[in-house]
């Protein structure tokens, strides 16, 4: 498995990312789709990423197994000097097939990395009240700062989102270093 920031994505990784937020949205419910993409909504996610690639405000970070992505996450920078410490994570997947590797925390150590050179010091992230995402992030640490009531619309009810922080010190901590 390796990591790196990408800001090119070939025919392959698009299939790949379109297979990846399909299983999410039929399973997990916790991207912003009800259910399977079609065609034209999958070809306005993948523009929607590939309008982000190369920005310096953002970071396509992924892990790739025989070439193949399994992992991504979108990292978002401010410029602005009063809130360039702050970062944002968002579309974080890992390919069911590869679930329960420790790729977050494996990932977190790049993550840091990056969010130090430029000059950020908090994550931010959000998730859906009430699923393993929401669990899994407050497990690894992340601290709950607000509550936004109706984040999502599931089957036309609102649904909670907590709003999350961490320093990356501390998550350079629980981070893995690579070859670990
Ligand atoms: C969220 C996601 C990226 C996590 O990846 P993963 O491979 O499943 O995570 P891991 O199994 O490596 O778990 C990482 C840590 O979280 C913990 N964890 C996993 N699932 C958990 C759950 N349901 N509740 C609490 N903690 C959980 C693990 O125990 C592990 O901590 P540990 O090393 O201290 O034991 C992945 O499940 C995913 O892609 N889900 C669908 C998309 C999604 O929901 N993205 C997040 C949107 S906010």
């Amino acid at each position: 498995m390796n990591f790196q920031w990408v800001d090119f994505l070939n025919p392959e990784d698009e299939k790949q990312l379109v297979y990846m937020a399909n299983t999410v949205a039929k399973k997990e419910k916790t991207v912003g789709f009800a259910s399977t993409l079609n065609e034209e909504q999958a070809q306005s996610y993948i523009n929607g990423i590939k309008g982000l690639l190369g920005k310096s405000s953002e970071g396509f970070f992924v892990a790739r197994f025989e070439g193949k992505i399994i992992f991504h996450v979108l990292i978002s920078f401010k410029a602005d000097p009063n809130n360039k410490h702050l970062a944002y994570a968002s579309k974080a997947i890992v390919a069911p097939e590869f679930r329960g590797k420790k790729i977050i925390q494996k990932a977190l150590h790049y993550v840091c990395e990056k969010c130090e050179e430029k000059g950020s010091s908090i994550l931010l992230l959000d998730a859906r009240i009430g699923t393993p995402a929401e669990a899994l992030w407050k497990r690894m640490g992340f601290i709950e700062w607000g509550v936004l009531p109706g984040y999502a619309k599931v089957n036309g009810e609102d649904v909670g989102g907590s709003y999350m922080y961490q320093t990356t010190d501390y998550l350079r901590k629980i981070s893995i270093e690579p070859g670990k």
